[in-house]
């Protein structure tokens, strides 16, 4: 698929896409400043890093990056990696011992599923977006920690999605960070769907639900609404600096490309000047197709997040129901097993800021049409 603009693609064969399907929520990818700014560090820089970024790969805006990233996530200090999957296995793996253990939502992400798997950590599964189940696992440990002294945990971790990828659900903060004071637990939350698209100011969870500086660990990405490729983590300065130099997947990899870090530079900057305008668009874009869709009988998940689930129920329906999209010229994804538990695929659309009425229009009426056809 090769990109056209912000939100059309065309195809290896030449057919042209409405594209419903990409994480770039506010468009910036296409922003002129944005390509401008990869385009002039390619040229001045050159188009790789070289190296790991302990050795010869210390791309100069890279610093800068992580110290407006720090204050836009209110933050005292964050670190690059080279993706939002490496970012999860870099600090699960780096912060989590195999003494400890993590209280980790069912419907996480894989690369935090991954990063508790890889730290050796005893991971506990709480249901999906539910503190109470959370409280009880937690108080089972307390209890545990008390009476087995040899089963005692050093240390004990939460970790949650802030947007989750597939139902495009919020995590409930203010009882995450309740339990994880009331617990002495480290919070791990990754806003990877969440900024750019909550908070007054587009900084994700905590702003959503005014709990700045509350949150011990945030991971991000580079990838989606910040118009590039790599994932950040913020914390305390403390934190940081422990993980730049035990973290491995920071140490033994190389790192980004200058043109990476000047995209992501130049749309952090555009989002914080512009915030209000961005987040306006997105909201009227996501409320105008959750309202129609729902209006027109389809089963949405209720939510607020650009992440716009479908369900569909049966697998086959789905990919149905996507191929029949496609040959409309819309592109969107047919979730399924295992990505989501049998019997919920699901069609996911996800908004953008950069999507004009005409084409949320189109995408109401063709999946209208899909919908009346296939079910
Ligand atoms: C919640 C979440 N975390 C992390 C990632 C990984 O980010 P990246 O694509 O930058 O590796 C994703 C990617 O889709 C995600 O949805």
């Amino acid at each position: 698929m090769h990109y056209l603009d912000a939100v059309t693609a065309r195809d290896q064969s030449g057919k042209k896409y409405l594209v419903f399907a990409s994480n770039n929520y506010l468009g910036l990818t296409f922003a002129s400043e944005v390509r401008q700014a990869a385009a002039a560090a390619a040229l001045q820089q050159g188009t790789g890093s070289t190296g790991s970024r302990l050795t010869t790969g210390g791309v100069g805006a890279a610093t800068i990056l992580e110290k407006e990233l720090a204050q836009f996530k209110h933050a005292e200090a964050a670190l690059i990696f080279n993706t939002g999957y490496m970012t999860n296995l870099g600090v699960l793996f780096a912060l989590a011992k195999p003494t400890d253990v993590i209280f980790s939502d069912e419907l996480n992400h894989a690369s935090i599923i991954d990063g508790c798997r890889i730290s050796k950590a005893r991971i506990v599964i709480y249901k999906h977006g539910d503190s109470r189940d959370l409280e009880q696992k937690l108080q089972q440990w307390e209890q545990a920690a008390q009476t087995k002294h040899n089963a005692v945990p050093v240390c004990r971790f939460i970790v949650s999605d802030g947007v989750f990828s597939m139902d495009g659900d919020i995590a409930p903060l203010p009882e995450l960070v309740r339990l994880k004071q009331q617990y002495q637990a480290t919070l791990v939350l990754d806003d990877a769907h969440a900024v750019g698209v909550l908070g007054n100011d587009g900084s994700g969870t905590a702003a959503h639900y005014h709990l700045e500086g509350q949150v011990d660990v945030q991971v991000g990405t580079l990838s989606k609404s910040l118009a590039a490729e790599g994932g950040y983590v913020a914390g305390k300065k403390i934190i940081i600096d422990y993980l730049r130099n035990k973290s491995r997947p920071f140490i033994f990899s190389t790192f980004l490309s200058p043109a990476d870090m000047a995209a992501a530079l130049a749309a952090l900057r555009l989002l914080r000047k512009d915030a209000p305008a961005y987040l306006q668009r997105l909201r009227e874009n996501t409320e105008y197709v959750r309202r129609a869709l729902t209006a027109a009988g389809l089963p949405v998940v209720p939510g607020t997040t650009p992440i716009v689930p479908v369900i569909v129920g049966a697998a086959d329906l789905a990919v149905k129901l996507e191929q029949r999209l496609r040959q409309e010229g819309i592109l969107l994804s047919a979730i399924r097993p295992p990505t989501v538990a049998p019997g919920s695929s699901r069609l996911r659309i996800t908004v953008t800021a950069a999507h004009t009425q005409t084409q949320l229009q189109q995408l109401v009426a063709a999946l209208g049409r899909a919908w009346l056809e296939c079910m």
